[in-house]
């Protein structure tokens, strides 16, 4: 059974990801940077140079190759799920977490790092409402998982601890 962790950018997928997949010696998948690396371009460009479609083909891509591994930990694209063939394949052989976090919290930690790398939110003029928005349109998605968890108040360590207690208890 593998892990699977999705939520918005900015939900800690990748930082938590490592961590669970550290703690329980597992493989770590993390979709966007597979792609970047099968494709020499980092998402910014994928996406300036050949649309936000042709970023979702090659995103199912590489969902359908990580999810051919089992027993490993995959961090998704926070869109991914919202699509029906690939939750298919997420969920088959995958317990899924949601790292919730609220549109302000999103946007702290995005800022942190860098925005320029989020192309959906980079050229928004309001990227809070952006992210409002678009977490109340895949939130029907998210709620999905077989695990929630609130994100605004943990740290990456609390989360990753979360996610293993939980997933010993389900295997
Ligand atoms: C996207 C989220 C990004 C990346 C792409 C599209 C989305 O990943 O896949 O920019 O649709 O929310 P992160 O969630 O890791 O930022």
């Amino acid at each position: 059974m593998n892990i699977v962790l999705i939520g918005m950018m900015g939900s800690g997928k990748s930082a938590v990801g490592k961590k669970v997949a550290e703690r329980l010696r597992r493989a770590f998948y993390d979709i966007d940077a597979l792609i970047e690396k099968e494709e020499g371009q980092t998402i910014a460009q994928i996406f300036a140079q050949k649309g936000e479609p042709a970023f979702r083909n090659l995103e199912k891509k590489m969902i359908e190759q990580a999810t051919r591994n089992d027993g490993s930990v995959i961090a998704t694209g926070g869109g991914a799920p919202c699509d029906k063939e690939n939750w298919e394949l997420l969920s088959r052989n995958g317990f899924i977490v949601w790292l919730k976090a609220s549109p302000v919290k999103l946007l702290e930690r995005i800022k942190k790092k860098s925005l320029s790398a989020r192309p959906l939110l980079v050229d928004q003029r309001d990227p809070l409402q952006t992210i409002t928005d678009l977490l109340k349109k895949r939130e029907p998605f998210y709620a999905k998982a077989q695990q929630t968890i609130e994100t605004d108040r943990s740290d990456i360590n609390e989360i990753a601890e979360k996610i293993a207690m939980e997933f010993s208890k389900q295997s």
